[in-house]
């Protein structure tokens, strides 16, 4: 039988979740789920892609308060009664709408941690913000969706093709099922939890923070795990997809051994099959040159990933393959794509997604 395992909330986002046994659905997400979030003063979204150690601050919810502890073993206790009347402009992903902000004294306090300037807004009692595509439907400060499904068997066979050790957590899902087949979940288009009805909209688009290890919040090697997903959940437009998000219909309250009752099924989006054969995986040396200068480096790790071991900064973002941001020209030499669009036209290549396969020779993208 397929059923609910563990129930996530994460009251601020990209700051550590709250396993809960029960959670209400609402059409927003999760009550007191991603509520609140960190961003630059000018209302920009900040998460822990850019800044990893919010990873490391737990939270904790009672009624109108929302507790935090610093690794430090400094707290602070947030009244949402404190946070600014007015409706200040607030940007996540290209979606603009509008959030209130926190006192100063609260807004030094996280700035003093992420030595930057930074502030903590909330939703406020309505929430502004609407998915992009359902106008209608209203969103937390979430990527882009309310809720996120994890399938535990999908999961396990990642884990069993992925070389480093991975926590679940890696992947922050709200509600994450057990007793389905790998994958099952691609074919689902609307299911039922308890007395819920959801709508799965499409698979997640998976980023950089999937790569940092949840305790310690230092990076996995090699880029994992998305180098082993872009193996066999790349599309061809190079997007990484791992777990589905959802839209609720209705609202209610879902449980740990919920049954989840399929509804409507789907095709499943369409993957492509790239796992490196075994010979390719042997460790080799390469030079690495990039603008004339060079250093030696392998044929396991991405080429991003070496350049910054030499200290060589190139401007990155997702460091999935998706944004573009890590493009250089492949002047000389040979490199193994981790995803379809990691190699483009005009001997362009993602830093982030290649990996040297002989001595190669690079030059920064000019503008
Ligand atoms: S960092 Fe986004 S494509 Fe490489």
């Amino acid at each position: 039988m397929i059923c609910v395992n563990q129930l996530f909330i994460y009251p601020i986002k990209s700051m550590q979740g709250i396993a809960v046994t029960q959670a209400t659905v609402s059409q927003g997400g999760f009550e007191h789920d991603r509520i609140l979030m960190i961003s630059e003063p000018d209302g920009t979204f900040i998460t822990a892609r850019q800044f990893p150690q919010l990873l490391k601050i737990k939270t904790s919810v009672s009624d109108n308060q929302v507790h935090i502890s610093l690794p430090t073993g400094e707290s602070l206790c947030i009244d949402l009664d404190d946070f600014s009347s007015s409706q200040e402009s607030t940007h996540v992903w290209g979606s603009n709408f509008t959030s209130h902000i926190a006192s100063i004294k609260v807004n030094q306090f996280f700035s003093q941690y992420l030595h930057k300037d930074v502030q903590l807004r909330w939703l406020g009692r309505h929430l502004s913000r609407r998915t992009k595509r359902y106008p209608d439907v209203p969103v937390s400060f979430a990527d882009g969706y309310p809720y996120l499904l994890l399938n535990e068997a999908s999961f396990n066979y990642l884990q069993q093709q992925c070389p480093e050790r991975l926590d679940i957590g890696q992947f922050r899902g709200n509600i994450i099922i057990n007793g389905a087949l790998p994958f099952a979940e691609d074919g689902w288009k609307t299911i039922k939890i308890g007395d819920v009805v959801f709508d799965i909209v499409k698979p997640c688009t998976r980023c950089v923070l999937t790569t940092i290890n949840v305790n310690s919040t230092n990076y996995l090697a090699n880029n994992e795990p998305l180098t082993t997903l872009g193996y066999f959940r790349s599309d061809d437009q190079g997007k990484i997809d791992f777990g589905m998000n959802m839209i609720a219909r209705n609202s209610g309250t879902i449980c740990i051994k919920d049954h989840i009752e399929v509804l409507e099924r789907q095709n499943a989006k369409k993957y492509i099959q790239s796992f490196p054969k075994k010979t390719d995986n042997q460790q080799q040396t390469c030079i690495i040159t990039f603008e004339g200068q060079s250093f030696n480096g392998n044929n396991q790790q991405t080429i991003l990933e070496q350049l910054e071991q030499h200290q060589i900064p190139i401007p990155y973002s997702c460091r999935a393959g998706v944004c573009g941001r890590c493009q250089v020209i492949l002047k000389q030499g040979e490199v193994t794509a981790l995803t379809q669009a990691a190699i483009k036209s005009k001997n362009r290549i993602l830093t982030c997604s290649c990996i040297p396969k002989s001595d190669i020779e690079l030059n920064l993208l000019k503008k």
